[in-house]
């Protein structure tokens, strides 16, 4: 059974108060329990994670290390801003899947840069809280068939 980790950065604790109008209606209580239901039928088994703390997230990804066997994450404005987490991403060699509620391509152009993105098999954005579960599915698959990132 694969043992995924999935990490939540900044703000994302505020989802359903938060910009409706971009990140829709759903809270992130909502999507966890989406992801554990389909986490059933794809045998994965999950450890949630969120913190609006860059050095937080850095130490929950150290402690997966050797632990886990994937890491899907929605680094939140980090992916535009933090070196450190894709550092650290990298540092543990972990399959990465990263996720976005927003089409990050076509909003501010501050967005459109994900540091992050080049230290992950793939990033799924712009479909909501589906980009949770599409890429839960993505990473199980891609964790199954022991795929590289090539
Ligand atoms: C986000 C997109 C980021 O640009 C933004 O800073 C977020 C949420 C998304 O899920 O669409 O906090 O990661």
């Amino acid at each position: 059974m694969a043992s995924i980790l999935v990490l939540n950065g900044p703000n994302l604790n505020m989802l359903g108060i938060r910009e409706p109008g971009v990140y829709g209606a759903v809270t992130l209580a909502e999507i966890e329990a989406r992801l554990r239901k389909l986490s059933v039928s794809l045998g994965a088994e999950l450890s949630f994670f969120q913190s609006n703390h860059e050095g937080a997230l850095l130490d929950e990804i150290h402690a997966a290390y050797g632990k886990r066997d994937g890491i899907l994450i929605n680094p939140g404005a980090l992916t535009h801003t933090s070196y450190a987490l894709r550092d650290g991403l990298s540092s543990v060699g972990l399959p990465v899947v990263e996720v976005h509620l927003s089409n990050i391509h076509k909003r501010e152009a501050f967005r459109h840069t994900s540091l992050t993105a080049a230290v992950a098999v793939g990033q799924i954005a712009g479909f909501g809280a589906d980009s949770y579960e599409l890429g839960l599915m993505a990473l199980c698959r891609h964790i199954e068939g022991g795929r590289t990132n090539a």
